[in-house]
């Protein structure tokens, strides 16, 4: 877990201003998987098919759509991505994480 952290930061760091607003928009009806892939695989990989190993508090398709509307320190907020596909896109995390 660590390891994945450090990749993570270390990949965010090199895209300078990365927690800005990432202005990509989902095709209407885009599966969650298709969004996932183009938008977050570039930073959290699927290890073990599995992306996240989620805090009981963060396992939720309501704080996973909070992450991406508002974003983190590092992570860049995805303002565009919302309605059905946000829920789709909230949906799919949380069915292929791990809830710890
Ligand atoms: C530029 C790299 C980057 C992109 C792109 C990105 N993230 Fe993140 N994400 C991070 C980083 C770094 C963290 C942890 C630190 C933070 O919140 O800034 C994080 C944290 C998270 C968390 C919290 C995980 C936990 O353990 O509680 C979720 C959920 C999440 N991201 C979902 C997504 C989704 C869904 C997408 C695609 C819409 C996405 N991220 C795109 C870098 C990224």
């Amino acid at each position: 877990m660590k390891k994945t952290y450090l990749a993570l930061t270390v990949a965010a760091l090199a895209m300078a201003g990365c927690s800005k607003p990432n202005n990509y928009t989902p095709a209407a009806g885009a599966s969650g998987a298709d969004i996932f892939k183009a938008a977050c695989l570039e930073c959290h990989k699927i290890e073990n098919g599995k992306i996240f190993e989620l805090a009981a508090d963060n396992a939720s398709a309501a704080a996973i759509a909070k992450k991406v509307t508002e974003g983190g320190k590092i992570m860049s907020s995805f303002p565009n991505i919302k309605g059905e596909e946000l829920k789709g896109l909230s949906q799919y995390v949380i069915e292929n994480s791990k809830v710890k």
